[in-house]
């Protein structure tokens, strides 16, 4: 039993790493359309053009059984047109991270963070609401996270800066609890914490795994195979690449053939 990833880059090897860590013994594909980056200010159309093009290549050369779409910006904008255009189950982020956030806030009041897109998208407003339309939602776009962590910049004071600015408007509000509504947030987590220790971070990568879960076989297989494909090979990927996930092989695809 296999299953795909797909993310608009490098960050959601962020929800690939915690997929191979929980699923031990399944067949695990990733794929980062890097050549294509970012689609966090892209229209509609193109982010789901580019989505069916990412899930089409890990159903036909892989087989995969179920799809994840690591990428919150594709997550908000592609899901229903994927799930259209595949018969395979398509698992997004927004509604696992939107539906831990609603369940662990105290105080009914709740902080987004993610791309342009996402922000507008209302995506994480929406569900959350879905779930209780009592609980109030702040939401504050931080694009210059994206480029920072690809930069390399975790502990940096530029980093801190951002956070500050992006964050304190929410904490300001009274959110007791922050979801980290971009694929790239995970990995300044701990940078986080330690600006705003009180706060509660809902990480995507980690609230997807239970929705995984429903729509697996585990019994299947334990071949536990591990590859990274990406549409540009870039030094600040395979950076990456060896911080969140260490040694697993990428290889360069292009994806015209399965426009
Ligand atoms: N993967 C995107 C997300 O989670 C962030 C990078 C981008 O803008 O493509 O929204």
């Amino acid at each position: 039993m296999a299953i795909g990833v797909f993310d608009s880059g490098i960050g959601g090897l962020t929800v690939y790493s915690s997929i191979i860590e929980k699923f031990e013994s399944l067949d695990v594909y990733y794929l980062g359309d890097t050549a294509r980056v970012p689609y966090g200010n892209k229209s509609e159309e193109t982010i789901c053009r580019y989505s069916l093009e990412c899930a089409n290549f890990l159903i036909e050369q892989f087989d995969i059984s179920c799809l994840v779409v690591a990428c919150n910006t594709a997550s908000s904008f592609a899901l229903n047109f994927l799930r259209s255009k595949v018969s395979i189950p398509v698992i997004g982020v927004v509604d696992p991270g939107a539906k831990q956030a609603a369940y662990f806030t105290k105080n009914k009041k709740i902080g987004v963070i993610g791309t342009i897109g996402t922000i507008k998208s209302n995506s994480y407003s929406k569900s959350i609401k879905n779930l209780d339309p009592s609980i109030e939602i702040y939401q504050n776009p931080a694009p210059l996270l994206v480029p920072l962590v690809e930069e390399g910049r975790i502990n940096h004071k530029i980093t801190k800066l951002a956070l500050k600015e992006y964050i304190q408007p929410l904490v300001n509000k009274g959110v007791d609890t922050l979801v980290l509504g971009c694929t790239h947030y995970p990995v300044l987590k701990e940078e986080i914490h330690k600006l705003y220790p009180e706060l509660i971070l809902i990480d995507s990568s980690l609230a997807v795994l239970p929705e995984i879960e429903k729509c697996i076989d585990l019994s299947g297989g334990d071949t536990a195979k591990r590859l990274i494909f990406t549409t540009d090979r870039t030094e600040a990927f395979e950076l990456l690449k060896q911080r969140i996930v260490g040694d697993i092989k990428s290889e360069k695809v292009d994806l015209k053939e399965f426009v």
